[in-house]
């Protein structure tokens, strides 16, 4: 079956719900979701979206602009970063216009907390004072994203957005650097729709599934990423990986930063508050990227606490914060402690250690969601990515906490306006070969394969090899290793087959297809990583411990190699405006 669109959007979280809002109802719009919309892993943000709102205490979106560029550890592009910051305000606004219901001051403001690297400098005059941190996340109690997502979802319903839930997209239709249109699976049946678009976005999410502990939803395999890797485009700083400090233990389920911005402690097994010592100014406040290595090096040094099953945790200690505010304000994630691990919390601190949380890298695109197609910036015409899946830059090589539910919604609107501009021009271009051959072929392949290896067990391999050589910290010799898995994993999975050979929501069919997305990323991840060789950000290399910026103040852009090739890479130099690069210290 073949649809006609103006605008399609793969991917129903917040970035892409937000360019939906953006399309004037005179273009037709569809909006492509694996799961029902509301479902995204949007819905899974708990503690904030940032804004230099100044309602709690002095703000300005240029502390707030300095932050994110320290925080990313000086690869963030600059440009990028400004145009989110100096947005942020009248982003938050729109949103509370739109109907999300974000906590309150007393006095009926939107409420305000603390998170990891939002600081202000403590004497506004001294440009050397040491700087505190500061009220900057708007929130919903710990279901920030939740509440975003809903309201974004009823706002296109009611600007009569057609939504196609459970599609799953398995191609993407580039001829001649001009984007024509999506293929995809409808999951209930396994019938193959094309899409003819005039514009395109990918709004599909992170990848965080690649790695065993993980925060992100299962629907994140990154198969938007995949797609536009095997369609021939680059994919942007994938090295850069971000592990929460604070995953449920065993589990990864998150445990909202806003636990310590709202006072939460952590603690290891002497009951010491460690990050004391490892950023004496904001303590647990610091950015992700230094508190999960702290967390990882308590454990290492033989300070971390030893579970029922062997593994070590740190404790996050809430029960000073006391019953009332914790009801309040943190509800949901106190709630996973007492369901998933039987903690209470306002009595038992909480069992957590770092998980896979956010991929800094993704589709390259400009600050208006264009895709580019080269380290040059060269356009790729009606073809636009937001959200997590895209890289503007503005995390570099560390995201802070409430900067993400921010860049959904200003790229996703940038990106919306963009798309609209374009249409002005813009025709359905003909396909020159039949879209669906591929998908077909792929279904066929997959369905009828006799193979003897099994798609969870490469899953599963895939997932520690990730977590244990390409994780918090990494060197030459595991980087290595985990190259030589991934790529027998790849040629493992050539010979898988799966059980359910039916066609009524076969889900093992779409396990496999994610999968073999996944191998792809994971390989892009573990070679981005074996190249750059210093410690920026998220990327930590035991062997080069120390920032590089003569040589690696630059966004690595990765290409897919020819068979049996190595993975072509080039790199785009940091844009830099006016925060020169200094030693990140808290
Ligand atoms: O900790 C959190 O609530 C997560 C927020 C984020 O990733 O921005």
């Amino acid at each position: 079956m073949i649809h006609k669109y103006d605008v399609l959007i793969v991917g129903a979280g917040g970035a892409g719900l937000r360019a939906a809002v953006e399309i004037p109802k005179e273009y037709t719009c569809a909006v492509i979701s694996k799961v029902f919309p509301t479902r995204s892993h949007t819905g899974t943000a708990q503690g904030g979206v940032c804004a230099a709102l100044a309602n709690e205490e002095d703000d300005s979106w240029e502390y707030h602009a300095f932050d994110t560029v320290k925080g990313s550890d000086y690869l963030g592009d600059q440009d990028s970063i400004e145009v989110m910051c100096q947005d942020a305000v009248r982003a938050v606004i729109e949103l509370e216009h739109m109907g999300v219901p974000f906590s309150r001051t007393p006095d009926g403001k939107i409420a305000q907390r603390q998170f990891g690297g939002h600081t202000k400098p403590e004497n506004p005059n001294d440009p050397n004072s040491r700087r505190l941190p500061v009220k900057r996340a708007c929130y919903s109690a710990d279901r920030t994203g939740h509440v975003m997502l809903h309201t974004l979802y009823e706002n296109c319903l009611k600007n009569q957005v057609k939504f196609f839930s459970e599609y799953f997209v398995t191609d993407l239709i580039l001829e001649d650097n001009i984007c024509k249109g999506i293929v995809t699976i409808d999951i209930a049946t396994s019938e193959i729709h094309v899409f003819h678009a005039k514009t395109v976005m990918f709004a599909t999410g992170g990848f965080g599934r690649v790695f065993r502990i993980t925060s992100n939803a299962h629907v994140g395999t990154g198969d938007g990423c995949a797609l536009v890797y095997n369609a021939g485009l680059p994919l942007e700083d994938m090295e850069f990986f971000q592990f929460h400090p604070t995953g449920l233990w065993r589990l990864g389920i998150l445990v909202s930063e806003a636990a310590r911005g709202e006072g939460g402690i952590l603690r290891n097994k002497d009951g010491e508050r460690f990050m004391e010592r490892y950023a004496p100014t904001v303590k647990d406040l610091a950015p992700r990227d230094m508190v999960s290595r702290a967390i990882l090096t308590e454990i290492r040094e033989g300070r971390g606490i030893l579970g029922s099953d062997g593994t070590y945790y740190i404790n996050l200690d809430l029960m000073h914060l006391g019953k009332k505010l914790i009801d309040e304000k943190l509800p949901e994630i106190t709630g996973f402690a007492r369901t998933y691990l039987g903690v209470e919390p306002t009595k038992e601190s909480v069992p957590i250690q770092p998980t896979a949380h956010y991929a800094m890298g993704g589709i390259p695109t400009n600050v208006d969601a264009e895709v580019i197609a080269d380290e040059k910036g060269t356009i790729v015409k009606g073809f636009y990515s937001a959200g997590e899946c895209a890289c503007v830059s503005v995390h570099g090589g560390n995201r802070l906490g409430t900067n993400s539910l921010l860049d959904i919604v200003v790229f996703g609107r940038r990106g919306g306006k963009k798309m609209v501009e374009y249409l002005k021009n813009a025709e359905h271009t003909e396909f020159k070969v039949d879209p669906a051959e591929k998908t077909r072929t792929l279904l066929d392949g997959v369905l009828n394969k006799k193979g003897t290896e099994n798609i969870a067990k490469i899953r599963r391999e895939m997932q520690e090899v990730m977590m244990d050589k390409c994780g918090i910290f990494r060197n030459e010799k595991e980087l290595g290793e985990a190259l030589v898995k991934i790529r027998e994993l790849k040629e493992r999975y050539c010979n898988a087959s799966i059980q359910d050979k039916g066609v009524i929501f076969n889900m093992d069919l779409m396990e496999a297809i994610e999968l073999e997305n996944m191998l792809e990323l994971a390989e892009t991840i573990v070679v981005s990583a074996a190249v750059r060789t210093e410690s920026r950000g998220a990327h930590s290399r035991e062997d080069f411990p120390k920032r590089d910026d003569v040589n690696w103040m630059k966004h690595t852009f990765i290409w897919k190699p020819e068979d049996g090739k190595d993975s072509e890479i080039k790199y785009k130099p940091v844009t830099i405006t006016r925060y020169k690069p200094m030693e990140r210290k808290y």
